[in-house]
């Protein structure tokens, strides 16, 4: 191609590009969101915020939350997504932290994590030796420790990062990591509980510390309360979208059951159908779709994604993890001051490891929650929630050997992995990934911008990630729109 020729096109492009957006100034520009989840619902705000308020959000469910959701469980309404609010009492506010504690003042309670020790189950039933599980605590605690001092001298790049594994074993000199029943469950709290992924998989880098609890601070607050941890969502959607007298946000603006299957964009603007047939034109869309979704082809972009995306999308990894509640004609373990979490160390590592009862949350509602993640979580989502119920006898019974413990009357198993809205829990980052590459997560396609907590810049798998990365996407969005700055610059690679 000759130069010329090449000039003319940029600048005929560049004329188109103008126009269009000539063509939207007053009204301001028309943007898209896809899906109505915190991060989606908090773009949408800040948009709004500048002036963008022709917003049109599309929900492939028939409510708003996403991830953030209660489902009524004989009787009382439990979270099947996020139940925490994770990160409470540091140097900074989490910003998750005065919605709910304050403006909304959703019932919540602190976790207290410190008498692990005391309520280790072995395989065969029975509680573990005080003394002797605080050691291997103790020491895994320690290890931890000078996994942080290792991934503070790596090169911020991660160039030079390492699994948490890997940390493991330069510090403990065993070749497996943890591997006694006590240890594995031990090191399956620590890391699986919180990432869904185990230390094999897990950033070094990333995950130790996690910038959640060194910003934040270290605690973790239960929000156990009818209205929902998902509140949150509507509240924030409530600051810029009209409500009805009952609550419930009636607005144009969201449009819910609408499932977006295509995505068209050019240098001029983006068309987007919905499986009904819909077709909906506008300025920019904003994506929030879970990282498990744009794994997956329910989304066609046209003209595809360019590499680099896909392959950024493609090296992060979408976590799994289910929240298994049970519930009982009557209680039979243990309650009372340190008791409301237990492990079950069984020789298989993450099967039904992780406990938690509700004296506090639910009183009188004799319910118990049992977590798994990975590969136990996709497992247990293909078989019968008659068959999770039995390994669930089968394994209170071994852990409660002397006890009457009767059968399960109800069992809740969300399948958030099957879900093609949802395809997993929450983003995790694997060994490999780099900040260069992770920032690609984020980076928009031309007109097509990215939220989701998979984006979020420090926070990613976390509800205030959400929320945070919904702020950050409008703002490169806004910057484009309306100050003409549409390059989003990647960090280098070894910046
Ligand atoms: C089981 C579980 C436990 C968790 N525990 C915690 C916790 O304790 N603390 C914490 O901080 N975080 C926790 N998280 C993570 C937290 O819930 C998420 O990080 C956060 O809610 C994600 O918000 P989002 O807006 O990025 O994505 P989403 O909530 O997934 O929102 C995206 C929306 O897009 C919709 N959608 C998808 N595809 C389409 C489509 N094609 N067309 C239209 N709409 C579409 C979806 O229906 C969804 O509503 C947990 C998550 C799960 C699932
Ligand atoms: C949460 O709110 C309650 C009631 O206002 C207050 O007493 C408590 O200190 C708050 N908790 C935290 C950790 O901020
Ligand atoms: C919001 O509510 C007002 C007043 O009821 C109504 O006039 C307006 O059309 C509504 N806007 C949208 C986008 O639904
Ligand atoms: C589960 O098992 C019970 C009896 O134990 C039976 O009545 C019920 O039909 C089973 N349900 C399914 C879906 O298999």
């Amino acid at each position: 191609m000759k130069p010329t020729i090449a000039i003319a096109l940029v600048l005929a492009l560049a004329v188109v590009q103008h126009a269009s957006l000539a063509a939207g100034a007053g009204a301001g520009p028309r943007v898209i969101i896809v899906g109505a989840g915190i991060s989606g619902i908090s773009a949408g705000k800040r948009l709004s915020e500048a002036g963008i308020t022709d917003v049109l959000i599309l929900e492939a469910t028939d409510h708003v939350g996403g991830r953030m959701r209660k489902e009524n469980f004989a009787g009382v309404n439990v979270e099947v997504g996020a139940n925490w609010v994770e990160g409470v009492n540091g140097g900074k506010m989490n910003p998750i932290w005065p919605i709910v504690n304050s403006t909304l003042k959703l019932r919540n309670f602190h976790s207290d994590f410190d008498y692990l020790a005391q309520n280790i189950y072995k395989e065969d039933g029975g509680l573990y030796d005080e003394a002797e599980a605080q050691k291997i605590i103790d020491r895994a605690n320690k290890v931890g420790d000078s996994g942080e001092k290792l991934a503070a001298t790596l090169s911020p790049s991660g160039r030079d990062d390492l699994s948490i594994l890997a940390m493991q074993r330069l510090n403990n000199h065993q070749p497996s990591g943890p591997s006694s029943p006590v240890d594995m469950v031990v090191d399956y709290f620590l890391y699986d509980y919180e990432f869904a992924e185990p230390p094999r998989v897990t950033s070094l880098q990333n995950a130790v510390p996690a910038k959640t609890f060194s910003d934040f601070g270290g605690d973790v607050y239960f929000v156990a309360d009818q209205r929902g941890y998902e509140s949150v969502v509507h509240y924030l959607a409530g600051q810029y979208l009209n409500t009805s007298k009952s609550g419930d946000i009636a607005d144009a603006r969201l449009q819910l059951n609408k499932v977006v299957r295509e995505i068209s964009y050019s240098s001029s603007g983006v068309i987007v159908k919905t499986e009904d047939g819909s077709v909906y034109q506008a300025d920019y869309v904003m994506v929030s779709a879970s990282l498990g979704v744009l794994q997956s082809d329910l989304i066609q972009f046209k003209p595809q994604l360019p590499k680099w995306k896909i392959l950024a999308i493609y090296e992060f990894d979408m976590a799994v993890y289910t929240k298994i509640f049970v519930k009982f004609p009557k209680k039979f373990w243990p309650e009372g001051q340190g008791r409301e979490f237990f492990l079950y160390a069984s020789t298989k590592r993450g099967y039904y490891a992780i406990w938690q009862e509700f004296e506090k949350q639910y009183p009188d509602a004799n319910v118990l929650l049992v977590t798994v993640t990975d590969e136990e979580s996709r497992r247990i989502e293909q078989q019968s929630d008659n068959q999770t119920k039995a390994e669930i006898m089968e394994v209170l019974r071994n852990m409660f050997p002397g006890k009457d413990v009767p059968e399960v009357t109800d069992i809740l198993v969300p399948r958030w992995w099957s879900n093609r809205f949802y395809k997993g829990t929450f983003s995790n980052w694997p060994i490999g990934v780099n900040r260069y590459e992770f920032d690609q997560l984020r980076a928009p396609v031309g007109r097509v911008y990215f939220t989701g907590e998979h984006t979020s810049e420090f926070y990613n798998g976390y509800v205030h990630g959400g929320y945070l990365a919904g702020i950050d996407s409008a703002d490169i969005l806004i910057n484009c729109a309306r100050k003409k700055v549409c390059k989003y610059h990647v960090k280098g690679k070894y910046d």
